[in-house]
């Protein structure tokens, strides 16, 4: 089968499409046939030796997808061969085939395509985190979306608004504007330099906003922490591009709360992971959840979607279709 491995940590020229032997349906296992595997961010940040590194290079890439199953290992009694699945934190997804752990796999509903599944187990379980357990968006809250014609960012929009909440999206191009619109954003701000919390302020009559999503890196932070209301909540998420560095605890204005946010702390158990996930393949069914697949790749281009995503010109999902 074919896959894309990383051979090192570094820039894209590290990724490399190899033949490998299938893998084995091992115990607790179940050997998968990949319709599509997801784009995330945080490809971009183990290629880069942020995380996995534990695992040995050469390894492959990709952690996220859906497919129907081949055979499955001893001891699996929830899954048999033709079953359709999807799967998230799961490595080796960037490939044909992959042998998964049961506790990481969620059966497919009929009405869920394959594309729509690998589209949402990652950033569609991340948005439903963020706005249902990190911070519970009230109805009436005014939340400011960072990167909001992104991945997570479209879909945690949409999340915001079917929970009653209010959007000012932030994107970095007038092109992007559109798009988050059409998924809920009531305003949507351009701005690439962090310049973004004087029109935030504006729009919330000085108030300043309820909650801020921000996994954008340094230069959104200290804008970020400009926009909130008095005891606003800050849910701080992007690690692959970079935190604010140290902060004095004492230093941090109008009563905040401030966190990490991580999507494992949503689906930390096999039945959360499920029961989760099928909270948005219900939203998706009643029409309130809409995926934006903003492109799908060959395998054999995987190097390419990395380079789209980190120029910032791309929107919604990005999809491997092995
Ligand atoms: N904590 C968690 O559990 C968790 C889970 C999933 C993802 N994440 C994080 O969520 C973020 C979004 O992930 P995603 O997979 O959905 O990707 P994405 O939003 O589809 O793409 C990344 C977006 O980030 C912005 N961006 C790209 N390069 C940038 C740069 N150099 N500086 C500033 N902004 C840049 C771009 O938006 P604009 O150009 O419009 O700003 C781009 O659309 C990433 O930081 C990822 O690490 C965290």
């Amino acid at each position: 089968m074919k896959a894309v491995v990383m051979n090192g940590i570094g820039d894209t020229d590290v990724m490399q499409v190899v033949e490998h032997p299938d893998p084995l349906a091992t115990p607790g296992h179940v050997l998968v046939e990949i319709a599509a595997a997801g784009v995330n961010f945080m490809d971009i940040g183990v290629r880069q030796g942020m995380a996995w590194t534990e695992i040995a290079n050469p390894k492959t890439l990709g952690v996220e997808g859906a497919g129907r199953v081949l055979a499955v290992g001893e001891g699996v009694t929830d899954f048999s061969a033709g079953d359709r699945v999807a799967w998230v934190y799961a490595p080796g997804s960037y490939a044909q085939r992959i042998s998964i752990p049961v506790s990481s796999l969620v059966p497919l509903p009929d009405f869920i395509d394959d594309q729509t599944a690998a589209s949402i187990m990652m950033q569609g379980l991340t948005a439903s985190h963020f706005a249902t357990d990190f911070y519970p968006v009230q109805p009436g809250d005014i939340a400011l979306v960072h990167a909001a014609a992104g991945g997570v960012g479209l879909l945690l929009t949409q999340i915001i608004r079917l929970r009653g909440g209010r959007v000012i999206g932030r994107v970095s191009s007038e092109d992007k504007v559109a798009i988050a619109k059409q998924a809920g954003a009531e305003h949507v701000i351009v701005d690439r330099q962090g310049d973004f919390a004087q029109q935030v302020m504006q729009l919330t009559n000085d108030r300043g906003v309820d909650v801020v999503y921000d996994g954008s890196g340094p230069t959104t932070f200290q804008g970020s922490l400009d926009s909130l209301r008095r005891s606003g909540t800050f849910c701080w998420y992007g690690p692959v591009l970079g935190g604010p560095g140290l902060i004095d605890i004492m230093s941090l204005p109008k009563s905040i709360k401030i966190g990490y946010a991580v999507f494992s702390d949503h689906v930390y158990a096999p039945e959360r992971l499920r029961t989760r996930s099928d909270q948005l393949f219900d939203w998706i069914r009643d029409g309130s959840l809409k995926v934006n697949i903003g492109g799908s790749y060959p395998l054999e281009d995987a190097a390419l979607a990395h380079v789209d995503m980190a120029s910032r010109r791309t929107t919604g999902k990005l999809l491997l279709l092995p």
